[in-house]
């Protein structure tokens, strides 16, 4: 397969200005008030396959946000690759600590995107991804090179759970067959140390609600003689790790897959600088599970992080008040042979079991989803292998990430077939945080690359 590099070079501006549009549409899925944004976004992006080569393109209504779907089935015979991304997005709070606003994308250079980056919620996770796949389709078509048959599934619940497109998927087994799963929704190493990632963490997300006296109350009446739920609250999550940072939940971690030492020595090969880490966190130092690196502990070992608590006064100056409940929201990242549903249930007895008398705890489950390890000796890793190999002229490093996409174990479920998890965005670009960003270097990268994998899977099917 030819070279990329001309027609995206030719049509460069043109593919920025079409993602900075589509990037203007505040798709939030979390909030209903966004609901017509979101639905108009599913509307923009059909047209875009319509227009990038597709020869059916549906916007599937389902309990939820719709799915668009479309798909070029040049010959049944041929291989055929789903491709998979979301075009919803993560609420852009705290909004005062953008630079710019969230919906008003802006050009930017950075240290690490010298070339520039597009800074605006979604950019990268995923609407920057996604779009890199519909332009790589538009060359492909455009130029005649389509090698093989595709499929595209574009989802509006990802940053929500995805339950519409599990809905979806469990119907349409037959319509959405393929050979092999690509995504685009993940990162890598750095843009001269190109990965693969090879894993994704599950999850288990709750959100927990102590109660104590029926009122709010004045701390000096009261203050000493009743339990104070924020208190307790503080008291019960800090007692969830003990001083090496495992977790206290009895029976977490009894299903968690331990890697060997040759797992892990291969693992440490990766290029990881504490230093450079923590001074882009401007920390002193990590912190974590003891006895794990800091690439083990956020890839192949489970965690427990509060990701909100609240309660009491929290307004300008000060309140003396003992306040009647207290809340936390709560996420488990978890690893292969977890189950989430088991987990939820392990964290439930057990925060139950430590509340103190004089408070009742209730402990709410939100979503959860599986772990998931895509093999490196698949066609699929080698096409991509190969892919990045002619892109970027090195050899990918497959590497594990933290993060969690569910779906993406529902697919191998019941579609029976492996994703390949083709990211390209970074660590530092600020997903789901303020100042999200993606670099124009990279999205056409990504553009770039993408159709090598086309070609490359074609290939290895076909011999
Ligand atoms: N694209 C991310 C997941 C991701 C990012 C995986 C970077 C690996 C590297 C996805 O949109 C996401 O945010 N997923 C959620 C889970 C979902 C159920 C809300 C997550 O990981 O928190
Ligand atoms: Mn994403
Ligand atoms: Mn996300």
């Amino acid at each position: 397969m030819k070279s990329a590099k001309p027609y995206i070079e030719e049509h460069k501006d043109r593919f920025l200005t079409e993602l900075i549009d589509l990037l203007k549409i505040p798709s939030i899925s979390a909030d209903k008030a966004y609901a017509n944004d979101v639905i108009k976004t599913a509307d923009v992006i059909k047209e875009s396959l319509e227009k990038a080569g597709c020869d059916k393109v549906e916007i599937c209504d389902t309990p939820g946000y719709p799915i668009v779907y479309g798909e070029k089935m040049l010959d049944p015979k041929l291989p055929t690759i789903l491709v998979y991304g979301h075009y919803d997005v993560q609420p852009p709070d705290p909004i005062n600590l953008w630079d710019s606003p969230p919906f008003e994308p802006v050009i930017k250079k950075t240290e690490l995107h010298p070339e520039g980056a597009i800074f605006a919620r979604g950019s990268c996770d995923d609407k920057g991804q996604m779009y890199m796949h519909v332009k790589a389709m538009e060359y492909m078509t455009a130029t005649n090179q389509l090698p093989c048959n595709v499929k595209f599934m574009i989802e509006g619940e990802e940053e929500v759970g995805s339950e519409s497109l599990g809905w979806f998927v469990e119907r349409n087994q037959e319509k959405l067959a393929n050979d092999v799963i690509l995504i685009s929704d993940t990162g890598m190493i750095a843009n001269d140390i190109p990965s693969i990632t090879t894993g994704l963490r599950g999850l288990s997300y709750v959100e927990v609600e102590v109660t104590g006296p029926n009122r709010d109350l004045h701390s000096g009446l009261y203050g000493g003689a009743v339990a104070n739920p924020i208190n307790v609250l503080t008291k019960m999550i800090a007692s969830l790790h003990d001083d090496d940072n495992h977790i206290t939940i009895p029976g977490f971690y009894d299903k968690v897959e331990e890697l060997s030492k040759e797992e892990r020595a291969k693992m440490a090969e990766a290029p990881f600088s504490k230093e450079a880490y923590c001074k882009a966190l401007d920390i002193e130092d990590v912190y974590g599970e003891a006895g794990y690196t800091t690439n083990e502990r956020n890839s192949i070992r489970p965690t427990l992080d509060v990701n909100g608590i609240w309660g009491g006064y929290t307004g300008e100056g000060a309140k003396t008040v003992i306040a009647s409940k207290a809340y936390a929201k709560i996420s488990m990242r978890l690893v292969p042979d977890q189950n989430w549903k088991e987990i939820t249930e392990l964290f439930k007895n057990h925060f139950e079991s430590i509340a103190p008398k004089g408070v009742t705890v209730k402990v709410n489950p939100h979503h959860g989803g599986t772990a998931y390890v895509t093999p490196i000796d698949s066609l699929g890793y080698k096409a991509a292998s190969n892919a990045y190999e002619t892109t970027f002229g090195k050899t990918p490093i497959p590497q594990r990430s933290g993060g969690s996409i569910p779906i993406v174990a529902l697919f191998e479920k019941e579609l029976k077939s492996k994703t390949i998890l083709m990211g390209f965005g970074l660590d530092s670009d600020a997903i789901h945080s303020p100042n999200e960003h993606f670099g124009i270097w990279n999205y056409l990268k990504g553009i770039e690359t993408i159709p090598q994998f086309y070609h490359e899977f074609t290939k290895l099917k076909n011999s």
